[in-house]
């Protein structure tokens, strides 16, 4: 088929970071559909060409109108709508796709592309394209735990689709669990960046993320820890806290989309690792400084997002604690000190770039300025986690970034958003020699 690609075609869709990109955006019947249209927003604002595809039971949960609206396309639903496949038949449409995603996934949309069926305009798509195929599953916990949803991920899997999520947490059901569709935002990050990584539309794609500072940052070996840790207290309990890891992988995505080749370190998280990078998986404080300390000889900027539980209880019990008979004593549980990640690393020889977060619940830039020297960083990022709307476990954040010799503040944004200016200020510093290499970025 000609390329008829034209970018920037309406004010929604100029210049952005996907100009030109096409996708299929797939939804079939799940509550979760209510969330789609702000998915196909992002995109059309990023400037891809969304063609929305909907099952015949996604139509209980979202109108066409709305997909329509959202899109600047009529949306399409059947293989026999004789208009439709006039203007552009589903073979041809399956070849137009630079990527599918389905935005939910349902348990029966799950089972029926396991089992490779082509008997509506959705299946057939998704058999007749080359396109890589991102799916987000949304059901009830006990449907997405059930064996048979694991043998259709798993052959879905094999067949080469990403799965996205799903998220954990209160469900539309009433019970609580995964099974939640990824919000919106984080679904826009997993297909953007998979966008990006075709190199047959990546040829063709506008490059916003290359001015010269950013260049800068070509081929340097990012090392980000991001998400919770988890301290054992028996072997059901632990201590945490309400790290969502979003802001850490948004990082890890936007330093990849500047060429970064990222190592990500994460805590236990429900979300999706950004496609490229390497990630590994820990569970406690003392795991993630270990795995820190091993990448770090290979490490040009180490961005510490996690929130590393700074104890730990001092021994973990082999059984589960019993309740105490007269329980008004209450229970004493001894925390000893974890490892101070971060400025493990500022101290190290040959320390990288040391770029770490503060959540402060007052005096958020005092303390985070102070915080700065003494671990020994050369840049930090300060959230107040007093505001309930931002910060920890949310989907958006406002920062201020501090670094040797000057102070930003970064309005609230999405944390895909603020991630891609903190990489702008990261590169800057970095490109200026306020790196290890030179003292000035350490003796204060
Ligand atoms: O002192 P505070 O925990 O607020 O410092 C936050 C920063 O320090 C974050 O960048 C976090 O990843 C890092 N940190 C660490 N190791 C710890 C505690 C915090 O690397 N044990």
């Amino acid at each position: 088929m000609a390329d008829t690609r034209s970018k920037g075609q309406d004010s929604l869709s100029e210049g952005g970071i996907l100009s030109g990109c096409r996708i299929i955006v797939g939804v079939s019947g799940g509550i979760a559909a209510y969330k789609t249209p702000m998915l196909v927003r992002r995109l059309r604002e990023a400037g891809a060409e969304v063609q929305a595809v909907m099952t015949a039971n996604a139509r209980q949960f979202v109108t066409a109108t709305t997909l329509q609206a959202v899109s600047g396309r009529p949306v399409r639903d059947s293989l026999w709508d004789a208009a439709a496949e006039a203007a552009m038949g589903h073979i041809e449409l399956a070849r137009w796709a630079d990527l599918i995603v389905i935005a939910p996934t349902t348990a029966d949309t799950l089972s029926r592309l396991a089992a490779g069926r082509a008997d509506d305009l959705l299946s057939t798509l998704r058999l007749a394209s080359r396109a890589p195929v991102l799916l987000a599953p949304a059901m009830n916990n006990v449907m997405w735990d059930h064996p048979a949803t694991r043998r259709n991920l798993r052959r879905l899997t094999e067949d080469g689709c990403t799965i996205l999520g799903p998220d954990s947490g209160p469900q539309a059901c009433g019970e609580t669990g995964p099974g939640r569709m990824q919000e919106p935002e984080a679904l826009f990050a997993a297909v953007r960046d998979c966008c990006l990584s075709i190199p047959s539309w990546g040829s063709l794609a506008t490059p916003v993320r290359s001015t010269p500072h950013l260049d800068g940052l070509r081929g340097k070996k990012f090392l980000i820890t991001a998400g919770p840790t988890r301290e054992a207290i028996d072997p059901v309990r632990y201590i945490s806290n309400e790290s969502s890891g979003k802001q850490g992988y948004a990082l890890a995505s936007a330093a990849l989309r500047v060429g970064g080749e990222v190592t990500l370190i994460s805590g236990p998280v429900n979300i999706a690792p950004p496609v490229g990078a390497k990630t590994i998986s820990v569970t406690t404080a003392q795991q993630m400084n270990d795995a820190v300390q091993a990448q770090l000889p290979a490490t040009d900027i180490f961005i510490g997002v996690a929130a590393v539980a700074d104890y730990r209880p001092a021994e973990k019990k082999d059984q589960k604690i019993k309740k105490l008979p007269g329980g008004e004593k209450g229970l004493r549980l001894l925390l000893v000190e974890n490892p101070d990640i971060i400025a493990g690393v500022s101290s190290s020889q040959n320390r990288p770039f040391v770029v770490g977060f503060a959540a402060e619940t007052q005096d958020a830039l005092r303390n985070a300025r102070e915080k700065r020297k003494r671990k020994g960083m050369d840049m930090i990022v300060v959230n107040d986690v007093a505001n309930p709307d931002i910060g920890f476990n949310s989907e958006e954040n406002a920062v201020a970034v501090i670094w040797h010799g000057g102070e930003e503040k970064l309005p609230q944004s999405s944390k895909a958003q603020l991630a891609e200016w903190i990489i702008d200020r990261i590169a800057t510093c970095y490109v200026d020699q306020l790196a290890p290499a030179n003292p000035e970025s350490v003796a204060e």
